[in-house]
């Protein structure tokens, strides 16, 4: 009880996060959400250093950090952060992207009231020796990360299962293929997968040789989608059916998600949507130390019993430091025909929980039977369906592309031109 208290106590946000990963988090997750919104410390150098290392370089594929290009300068006692960049080239049409990506990653930190960047330009020694840098982080990452440092990547949770999350995952997935997008999609519900029957694929997993690493490595199932393409892994496509999934039971969450992440031949891919197992805490600390520019998205019913559960996915996220993008509520009113509208699971509940985390509603998706019929058909309503939820999901899709995580756009970079002859040493999948 002393260290719980100190623990909570503690003025230290790491000290905190360190130690309540290892506390239950039903007894933890009101007293932490409570201390964090009333206590609102600023962090340290480190801690915003921490949560700069999240921020990849589209085009380098390092973070930025590590590249020598961004340090936290300052931090004062309002929670002011003053980061300092500099640009390989100044006019770089990828500092928006990077300016955005800083921005939402140090505000996850609750003690940061203010971001604020300055800019500048590297000297041609400096240019050289990030490009260095960036050519050996190449070579002796080319063998562990087989997701390229230009997809979004987008983890869709939620406290408990049976809200909507697989539903969420592939019809979101197809929607954004269909923009004609390369969408990937990883089910990490290991033993409830639910994946394949959504999309309509059941082939399985074939491993190949892969030149690049010099390893076999797993192919993806494919599906084409309009001009866009869904590859698709799931612990579904190695079982024989459902109920023999248990045989995983042994297996460590973790690993097998690490491994699908790894050791499958993704290729190139615009975004990665990851459909989350239910509650766990484990999968989400993994994501955060193998892909700490992950995106969460947070489902939810509108019930407002279930925010208390979906705050638990929020803090877990924070206690992570991975960036919440947003809120969608699943199961909302059903309206008829005539316009009655059914709150077959009650009202307000994603704006709450939205509020709650401060983070946006991404949109509501209606409680309808052609939702659950296109799962068990393989044809997620958002392709061709109609209706308010098929009309969702696709709304949500677009905002997903256009605003709230659009695509790393690398075209018409010209001004790095000159370094693209270094980067390409880098082994990249076709
Ligand atoms: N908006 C909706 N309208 C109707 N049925 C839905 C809706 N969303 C999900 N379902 C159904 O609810 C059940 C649980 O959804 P699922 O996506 O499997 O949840 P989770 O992955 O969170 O466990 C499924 O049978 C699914 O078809
Ligand atoms: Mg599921």
């Amino acid at each position: 009880m002393v260290l719980l208290k100190w623990v909570l106590g503690s003025p230290r946000p790491m000290v905190r996060s360190v130690f309540t990963q290892y506390l239950p988090s039903e007894h933890l997750s009101y007293r932490y959400h409570e201390a964090m919104s009333t206590m609102r410390v600023p962090p340290s150098i480190e801690e915003v250093t921490n949560l700069l290392r999240a921020v990849i370089d589209p085009e380098l594929g390092s973070d930025i950090v590590e590249l020598g290009m961004a340090y936290c300068a300052e931090v004062s006692d309002r929670g002011e952060v003053v980061v300092a960049v500099k640009l390989t080239i100044g006019g770089c049409p990828l500092r928006g992207q990077i300016k955005k990506d800083i921005e939402s990653r140090v505000a996850t930190h609750p003690g940061v009231s203010h971001v604020k960047i300055e800019w500048g330009e590297m000297n041609a020694e400096e240019r050289s020796a990030t490009m260095a840098k960036a050519r050996w982080n190449a070579k002796e990452n080319a063998k562990e990360t087989a997701i390229p440092a230009t997809t979004r990547i987008l983890a869709i949770a939620s406290g408990k299962g049976g809200v909507g999350k697989s539903s969420v995952t592939v019809n979101l997935a197809a929607s954004i293929a269909a923009k004609g997008f390369t969408v990937g999609v990883l089910d990490a519900d290991i033993w409830g997968f639910s994946v394949p029957r959504m999309l309509g694929l059941d082939q399985r997993l074939e491993a190949e040789h892969d030149p690049i690493s010099d390893r076999p490595k797993i192919q993806p199932n494919q599906r084409v989608v309009g001009k866009g393409l869904l590859k698709v892994v799931s612990t579904g496509f190695l079982v024989e059916n459902e109920s023999t999934a248990l045989m995983w039971r042994g297996l460590m969450l973790t690993k097998a998600v690490e491994q699908f992440l790894n050791d499958v031949a993704w290729g190139e891919l615009d975004y990665l949507l990851i459909d989350m197992p239910p509650g766990t805490g484990d999968v989400q600390m993994g994501l955060a130390r193998m892909l700490p520019r992950t995106d969460m998205i947070i489902v939810t019913t509108p019930a407002v019993s279930a925010q208390k559960v979906a705050i638990r996915a929020a803090d877990m996220a924070r206690r992570s430091y991975l960036r919440i993008a947003g809120v969608i509520e699943n199961m909302s009113a059903f309206v008829c025909d005539h316009g009655t509208s059914y709150p077959l699971f009650g009202t307000g509940g994603g704006q709450a929980l939205a509020d709650e985390i401060g983070a946006p509603l991404l949109g509501q998706v209606p409680i309808e039977s052609s939702v659950a019929e296109g799962g068990d058909i393989g044809e997620p309503v958002s392709l061709a369906g109609i209706g308010p939820a098929a009309d969702a999901f696709r709304a949500i899709a677009t905002l997903i592309v256009t605003e709230t995580v659009p695509p790393v756009q690398m075209a018409d970079c010209s001004a790095r031109t000159f370094s693209e002859s270094e980067v390409s040493l880098r082994p990249r999948e076709k």
